[in-house]
């Protein structure tokens, strides 16, 4: 009788997708919102990363919408260079993401270990990165946080584009909402006077020069400076930029970096800015046919016997965690909820991509509504005098500033600061 307690439920695997289905492995990483660690789904054995964001701390950065965004968008989305959603789920406590697992970590990581990367696996990574922004604008989403930490690899080496949290469906009408990580943003975003999907042909040019270079093309000590200097300086190269870089790789950064949005490379509509890019010389020794299939061998193959992360994420879970993740059955009573929690209830629902098919919330999306007032206190309203309907037929959110000082090369996990946000 005794061993009967014991003996774990049966798991439902014609039910709706849950935590049980899975087991828990290794932490992995660590962002502005979440957690992400490794799992196993126990009847397939397909291994995927698991992110979770704690529902209370969600509500109390005022960041639900931008999660229901997250998700929504990440349903319809399908790209081979973009980290895709499997599953997504909710628990009392938890929103879940499963996504394709990237075991060869993030760009950061790298950058961090090598200093620099050479320009032929810079160039690689660029033409894929390409390849996904041209598929997101092409289904009019524009991306907003494109910087290193947000590229990851698979084990093979290929480059992948993951975090959709301030992400956006954009319409005819230009967003004016500071969102993204400053030492990356275009300057038309920093200008505030509207700004389209050409921002992120800037950030994949940031991102270049910095793995190239091992140091971002324009900073500053404070967030004033690197403003002043995203929006006037003149570009410069290293003094040795010609050792790492070749003439037609400085061209094309030079391009990206150009600050006439329509003048800047991979920005002339209806995809003749992606073609034009192709096309480059620069681009020659990428096969631009078989890129999506992934059959070229990548230029860089990260270390298969070592773990592509960083160490800290799981003794942090093992040492500081009062609250490790467990699976927990739900609560049957859900009638005492505060509106926000509400709303993540009704509005993360769940997705299984052995069900369910792909679909877009677009434009329907548009009725995320925040139920949240006001601006977190302690952090600057970058968007002082907008009015909160401008946002309203946007779709827009608006993450603005943050920690990072833009000195110098050191490459400093850019983390996002909600300054404020509205969805409708
Ligand atoms: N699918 C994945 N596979 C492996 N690592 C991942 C995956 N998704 C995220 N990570 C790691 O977790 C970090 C944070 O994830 P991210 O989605 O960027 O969250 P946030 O929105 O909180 O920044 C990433 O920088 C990366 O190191
Ligand atoms: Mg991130």
């Amino acid at each position: 009788m005794g061993a009967v307690c014991c003996r774990p439920q049966p798991i439902d695997f014609d039910g709706e997708i849950n935590l049980f289905h899975f087991v828990l492995l290794r932490c992995v990483g660590k962002g502005a919102f979440g957690k992400v660690r490794v799992v196993q789904h126990k009847q397939t054995r397909e291994l995927y990363a698991l992110k979770y964001i704690n529902k209370a701390k969600c509500v109390k950065m005022k960041a639900v919408p931008n999660v229901i965004q997250e998700r929504r968008l990440l349903e319809e989305i399908d790209h081979p260079f973009i980290v895709n959603l499997r599953y997504a789920f909710q628990d009392d406590e938890n929103c879940f993401f499963v996504l394709d697992l990237m075991l060869g970590g993030d760009l950061r990581f790298h950058l961090e270990r090598l200093g620099s990367l050479q320009e032929e696996t810079v160039r690689f990574y660029v033409a894929q990165l390409s390849s996904a922004l041209a598929y997101l604008h092409d289904i009019n989403i524009m991306h907003r946080d494109l910087k290193p930490d947000n590229i990851l690899l698979d084990e093979r080496g290929n480059a992948h584009l993951t975090d959709f949290n301030i992400a956006v469906h954009f319409a005819e009408r230009r967003l004016t909402g500071v969102a993204g990580s400053m030492a990356y943003m275009a300057p038309e975003i920093l200008a505030k006077r509207g700004y389209t999907y050409y921002i992120d042909w800037w950030s994949l040019g940031v991102c270049a020069y910095e793995l190239i270079f091992g140091r971002r093309p324009f900073r500053g000590r404070t967030n004033s400076d690197l403003q002043h200097s995203i929006s006037k300086d003149p570009l410069k190269w290293p003094e040795d930029a010609d050792k790492k870089c070749s003439r037609p790789g400085m061209q094309v950064l030079k391009g990206l970096l150009e600050r006439d949005p329509n003048r800047r490379f991979g920005c002339k509509p209806n995809g003749e800015g992606y073609q034009e890019l192709r096309r480059h010389a620069w681009f020659k020794p990428i096969d631009w046919d078989t890129l999506e299939s992934k059959e070229q061998t990548p230029p860089f193959i990260p270390d298969a016997k070592k773990a592509n992360f960083d160490a800290s994420h799981e003794l942090e879970e093992l040492l500081l965690e009062d609250n490790p993740l467990k699976a927990k059955a739900r609560k049957a009573n859900q009638d005492n909820l505060s509106a926000e929690m509400r709303q993540m209830e009704e509005q993360f629902t769940s997705y299984d991509f052995k069900k369910m098919q792909r679909r877009s919330y677009y434009p329907h999306n548009q009725h995320i509504i925040s139920t949240a007032t006001g601006t977190s206190s302690g952090m600057a309203s970058s968007r002082p005098g907008t009015p909160a309907n401008d946002l309203r037929t946007e779709n827009g959110i608006s993450i603005a500033g943050n920690s990072l000082d833009g000195g110098d090369s050191d490459a400093i996990r850019g983390e996002k600061m909600v300054s404020e946000k509205e969805f409708s």
